[in-house]
C-alpha cells in the first residue's frame, strides 16, 4: 500500500506501483489540469511538484511518490491567484493553452530556486517544457513580472 498527498489530501493506493503519477492524476483523482503530451518525459505538459520540485509525472511511477506530496495545478492556490497565474493572466500568455499548467509549475519551481532569475536562467530551467504554439517571449515577460510582485 503506498500513500500520497496531493494538494493536501492524503490518499492509499494499491494498484500498480509502477503506474505513471499522470495517469492516477488524471484517471483516478479526476485532475485534468495536468497534461499528457509526449508520455516519456520529453515535453513537459504533464509537470507536478512534488515535494516542492518539478517533475515529469509521466515518467514518475507511484512507487516514486510513496509518502509524498504533489502538488498540480488545481492545488496551486485555491483562486488561481497564485503570483504566475497573475502574470501569466495579465500577460496573455497562453495560446491553445495545452502546455500552460506544465509551463506555470515549472515557472513556479524555478521562483522558488530563483527569486530573480535571468533570461539565462529562465531559459536553461523552462527549456524542457515546449510551446508548440510558440508562446516563450511571453512566458519569459510573465515570469519576471511575478519575480517583481515576489520579491
Ligand atoms: S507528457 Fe510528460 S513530459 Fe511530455
Ligand atoms: S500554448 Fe499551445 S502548446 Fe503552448
Amino acid at each position: 500500500m503506498l500513500r500520497i498527498k496531493v494538494n493536501g489530501i492524503g490518499h492509499e493506493f494499491s494498484g500498480d506501483p509502477d503506474m505513471p503519477l499522470l495517469w492516477y492524476l488524471r484517471d483516478v483523482l479526476q485532475l485534468p489540469g495536468t497534461k499528457f503530451g509526449c508520455g516519456v518525459g520529453l515535453c513537459g505538459a504533464c509537470t507536478v511538484h512534488v515535494e516542492g520540485a518539478a517533475m515529469r509525472s509521466c515518467a514518475t511511477p507511484m512507487k516514486g511518490v510513496n509518502d509524498k506530496e504533489v502538488t498540480t495545478i488545481e492545488g496551486l492556490s485555491a483562486r488561481g491567484d497564485h503570483a504566475v497565474q497573475i502574470a501569466w493572466k495579465e500577460n496573455n500568455v497562453p495560446q491553445c493553452g495545452y502546455c500552460q499548467a506544465g509551463q506555470i509549475m515549472q515557472a513556479v519551481a524555478l521562483l522558488k530556486q530563483r527569486p530573480n532569475p535571468t533570461d539565462h536562467d529562465i531559459d536553461e530551467f523552462m527549456q524542457g517544457n515546449i510551446c508548440r504554439c510558440g508562446t516563450y517571449q511571453r512566458i519569459r515577460k510573465a515570469i519576471k513580472q511575478a519575480a517583481g510582485v515576489k520579491a
